[in-house]
């Protein structure tokens, strides 16, 4: 006899949920068209925290790396990572902001590659032109593998071309779609995406902006301040960016446009690996703290953070130590997909 599907009831607003045979209760709500708060997809950054009312769930690839004791003696659970065991109910908030839309997935045709870096290529997707992507900036689409499989990766372009989607993609040394994106996938080839994703949005406020980002972390904010452009932004924004060395600076010239077509933009390139023998005169460390020791009203901002897991647990732990408002933090972790954080665990 085959397995019962079970139920998952939202509360408090009583949307039921069908999970599939091993799918995450996160997943089934995305494939539903229901958007739940997210970021890694992977069980690490807590952004999918949510509150276990009745029943149970388990977690087939072990206890997620983002729920602590207390966490669980609180019945929390992270949707990203946990599969109902049986039916049940689950306190969670479900995201219905105005101009969200509904998770699709489409078609898309590679238009144009750019090397931007030595390690960061540019991808222009074509979709359909009767199926725009309607998203937020700093959203995220997942390029579908084979099995399932798939990868994160912002978009980096403004909502107001919802058929020409750019993304920034950085080769993950011996990281397999990545790699591909550099050796094999050439202009014309069909890929297949899935999004709308990710809460990491610009707020409702009128706080000046702080952006964070290290390394290709600048997609979701160049999608932000593009978008921004377009809307006349006249609040003051500055932007902190982190790569290693001044080689990995892919995107100069778009800043540098910023800083004469906004109203008030700065930014300042930060490197944490300049090396004694490098002529390097400016920003050294890490990216955070940079941004924590050039700022003193770090309370007044809202905060965005994107980029390498490490970055952006740093600064949710740091900043606020340093004055910054926790509930103006906000962020996206660009954690490697949950695939390939099992092989890396399993081959430990
Ligand atoms: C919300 C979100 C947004 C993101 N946005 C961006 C973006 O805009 N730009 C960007 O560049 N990145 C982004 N990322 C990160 C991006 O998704 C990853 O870099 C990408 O998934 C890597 O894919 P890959 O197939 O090349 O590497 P994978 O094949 O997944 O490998 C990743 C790492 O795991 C190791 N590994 C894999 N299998 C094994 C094994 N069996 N044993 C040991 N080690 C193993 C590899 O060596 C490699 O170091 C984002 C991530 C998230 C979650
Ligand atoms: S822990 Fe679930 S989305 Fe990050």
């Amino acid at each position: 006899m085959g397995r019962e599907q079970p139920t998952v009831l939202l509360q408090p607003n009583g949307l039921e949920l069908h999970p599939r045979e091993g799918e995450s209760i996160l997943d089934s709500a995305l494939r539903a068209g229901v958007n739940l708060p997210h970021s890694c997809k992977s069980g690490n950054c807590g952004s999918c925290i949510a509150r276990l009312i009745e029943g149970e769930v388990s977690y087939p690839f072990g206890p997620p790396m983002g729920l602590n004791e207390e966490d669980r003696r609180n019945r929390s659970v992270l949707l990203c990572k946990a599969q109902a065991v049986g039916n049940v109910v689950v306190e969670a908030q479900v995201i219905s902001r105005a101009g969200q839309a509904q998770v699709k997935r489409l078609p898309c045709r590679v238009q144009e590659m750019t090397v931007l870096c030595h390690d960061v290529m540019r991808l222009v997707l074509r979709l359909p032109a009767v199926e725009p992507l309607e998203f937020l900036p700093g959203q995220y689409v997942d390029l579908m593998l084979s099995e399932g499989r798939r990868r994160s990766f912002s978009i980096a372009s403004s909502p107001s071309q919802p058929t020409l989607l750019e993304l920034h993609v950085r080769r993950v040394p011996e990281g397999e779609f990545t790699g591909q994106v550099f050796e094999q996938i050439t202009s014309g080839a069909v890929l297949r995406l899935q999004g709308p994703l990710g809460n990491f949005t610009l707020q409702d406020s009128t706080r000046p902006w702080l952006m964070v980002a290290g390394g290709t972390g600048l997609a979701p904010i160049k999608s932000m301040l593009d978008w921004a452009l377009e809307q006349a932004e006249q609040r003051p924004i500055r932007l902190y960016w982190g790569v290693r060395r001044p080689e990995d600076l892919y995107a100069v010239d778009t800043l540098e446009r910023y800083v004469s077509e906004f109203n008030d933009f700065a930014w300042t390139p930060v490197l944490s690996e300049a090396g004694a023998e490098s002529d390097w005169r400016g920003e050294t460390g890490l990216v955070h703290q940079a941004a924590i020791n050039g700022l003193k009203d770090l309370w007044s901002y809202d905060i965005y953070v994107a980029g390498p897991p490490g970055l952006v647990n740093a600064a949710r732990e740091e900043m606020p130590e340093a004055g910054a408002n926790p509930a103006s933090i906000f962020f996206d972790s660009f954690d490697y997909a949950p695939d390939s954080l099992r092989a890396i665990a399993a081959s430990d």
